[in-house]
């Protein structure tokens, strides 16, 4: 099995938000920016697997500031942690005032995505090389998250290590 960088993975969505996107206060939709979130992993996920995947869980996320009709989302996401089928796609929202250019921090998610085969059954998918400080933090918080929400379901799948 082959090894890919974390660069391989990385995938940004910009959108403006528009007045269907948001409510009548003006302000854009959780479900629309969860939307774009899943969109934006899928897009990181299949970069790094060039297999399909399933999103199979989603781990925390808040909004931390409102987004405004006008305003520019965009969601950037990358492949964190890679395990035997799964991988940890980290992704953050920010969101951009056009008329000052003020960008500000929306959120962040961890979403686990594994790569199946044509019947719908977890596929193995290549390592993940890491080459940046950055790289090897986002993949030991991934394993740690990846304990958490293992033990949580009741499973003891192995732990994999870079
Ligand atoms: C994803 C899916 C194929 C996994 O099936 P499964 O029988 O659990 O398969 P496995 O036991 O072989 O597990 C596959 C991988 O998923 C991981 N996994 C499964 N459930 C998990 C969970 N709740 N949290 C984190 N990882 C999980 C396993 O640890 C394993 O990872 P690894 O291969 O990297 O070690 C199956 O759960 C599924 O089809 N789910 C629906 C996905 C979907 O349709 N999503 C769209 C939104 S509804």
């Amino acid at each position: 099995m082959t090894s890919k960088p974390v660069s391989t993975s990385h995938s940004v969505l910009s959108v403006v938000a528009l007045p269907r996107d948001a409510n009548h206060y003006g302000t854009v939709y959780g479900g629309t920016l969860m939307g774009l979130v899943d969109q934006a992993a899928y897009a990181a996920a299949i970069r790094h697997a060039r297999l399909p995947v399933v999103t199979v869980c989603v781990d925390h996320l808040t909004f931390l500031c409102p987004v405004h009709i006008g305003d520019v989302m965009t969601v950037k996401a990358s492949v964190n942690y890679v395990g035997r089928t799964s991988m940890e796609v980290g992704v953050r929202i920010e969101t951009e005032r056009l008329a000052t250019g003020e960008v500000e921090h929306v959120g962040s998610a961890y979403l686990t995505m594994v790569a199946v085969d044509a019947a719908g059954h977890p596929t193995p998918v290549a390592s993940l090389q890491l080459e940046t400080p950055d790289d090897h933090r986002r993949f030991a918080e991934a394993q740690a998250r990846r304990r958490g929400q293992l033990a949580r379901v009741g499973r003891t799948a192995e732990i994999h290590h870079g």
